[in-house]
């Protein structure tokens, strides 16, 4: 059933082409380039966005903040649900509550979605799995439609999120008018593309990945860095790593780490950089000169054509710049997987996590 990949999450991580197919089926009008989402067509577009989530439900949540402010206008605030739930929360009443969740099971972002119920705010819940708590706690769901997710370390479930949260954006910088129809249909082309790109990239992906983990299967610790819409790639990418390798690893901004990270670069303290041809280019690779003065070695998942030194150059497909996640997602992904490979971890039950956390 593991469809003759090692495991789940191999299995997983190559299904994403499929699974960007299958969230925009029924979901893109080629005619008007227009995004449907029936399910929401009740709800005026949201004066204000708070978004709930969890773990990589989370990380996608935080990615959806960037393109919501961005292309739709939409103001957002994105929330760790263990936190939101217990912080009592200023939820105005035009706000609107997002509650993230493969499993529709978390029991944090569930009691968020009751905590802005009883709030009298409406709900949408973005889940995976139908007919899960939380899609029928929620006043609308958009389903993410990925399919079942086996492997406990979530992989084309964060792909389907981030697919999903990229056509809500659509649809609600369409419906409000902040996006043209221009705009609208340039990103769905390149969105209904991605499929493609992506089973062309896999395989060299997981190639590299695996000459990576080789070169670094000694390190004890990692420090992950993106700005902007990479960031939230780094914060998952460093979580992957942690799950299913247990090689300590963080993710910060990387304009943050020269407020107190920087302290721990040395030759034996790697830093895995998101280095992509946008317009934070400049910024991060100054930052990566940074890290180089003190020695530290790079991995930098970056584009060809960019004028970048280090150890490691990653070389992905070039996408417009919402749509570079696709691809990003899965060099982290494959990353983490091959080192946890190599090092002989049992990848698809990590030790001590469940694939849904039904309580505290
Ligand atoms: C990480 C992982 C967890 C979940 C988190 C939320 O690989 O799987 O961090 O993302 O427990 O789960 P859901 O999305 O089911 O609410």
């Amino acid at each position: 059933e593991k469809g003759g990949f090692k495991h789940f999450m191999l299995k997983e991580i190559f299904e994403q082409p499929k699974v960007i197919r299958d969230c925009l089926l029924g979901r893109v009008d080629q005619q008007s380039g227009q995004v449907r989402l029936p399910e929401l067509d009740g709800l005026p577009v949201p004066e204000r966005l708070h978004i709930v989530a969890c773990g990589t439900s989370y990380h996608a949540g935080l990615w959806g903040l960037y393109l919501l402010e961005k292309l739709a206008g939409i103001p957002v605030q994105v929330e760790i649900a263990s936190e939101f739930r217990y912080r009592d929360p200023i939820l105005p009443k035009n706000g609107v509550v997002l509650a993230i969740s493969q499993s529709g099971e978390t029991m944090d972002t569930m009691a968020g979605v009751k905590l802005a119920k009883s709030r009298g705010l409406p709900v949408i819940g973005l889940c995976n799995v139908v007919g899960s708590s939380i899609s029928r706690e929620s006043d609308y769901v958009v389903y993410s439609q990925a399919g079942p997710e086996i492997s406990v370390a979530s992989t084309k479930a964060m792909c389907s999120q981030l697919c999903a949260l990229l056509l809500l954006t659509l649809y609600w910088g369409r419906r409000s008018g902040r996006l043209d129809t221009a705009q609208c249909t340039a990103i769905l082309r390149g969105l209904q593309d991605m499929p493609r790109v992506l089973e062309d990239a896999l395989p060299s992906l997981r190639a590299e990945a695996q000459r990576l983990a080789r070169h670094y299967a000694e390190a004890t610790s990692f420090l992950y860095l993106g700005r902007g819409p990479s960031y939230p790639l780094a914060l998952e990418g460093a979580l992957k790593l942690k799950e299913i390798s247990y090689i300590h690893a963080e993710g910060y901004a990387s304009g943050e780490m020269k407020h107190g990270p920087i302290a721990l670069i040395d030759p034996r303290f790697p830093t895995f950089a998101m280095a992509l041809d946008d317009e934070f280019f400049p910024k991060v690779k100054s930052n990566l000169v940074e890290v180089q003065a003190r020695a530290g070695e790079i991995i930098a998942l970056t584009n060809e054509g960019l004028d970048l030194a280090v150890e490691h150059p990653w070389f992905v497909p070039k996408a417009q710049a919402p749509l570079s996640a696709f691809v990003v997602l899965p060099a982290l992904q494959l990353f983490a997987y091959e080192m946890a490979d190599y090092l002989g971890k049992d990848v698809d039950q990590p030790r001590n996590l469940a694939k849904s956390v039904t309580v505290e």
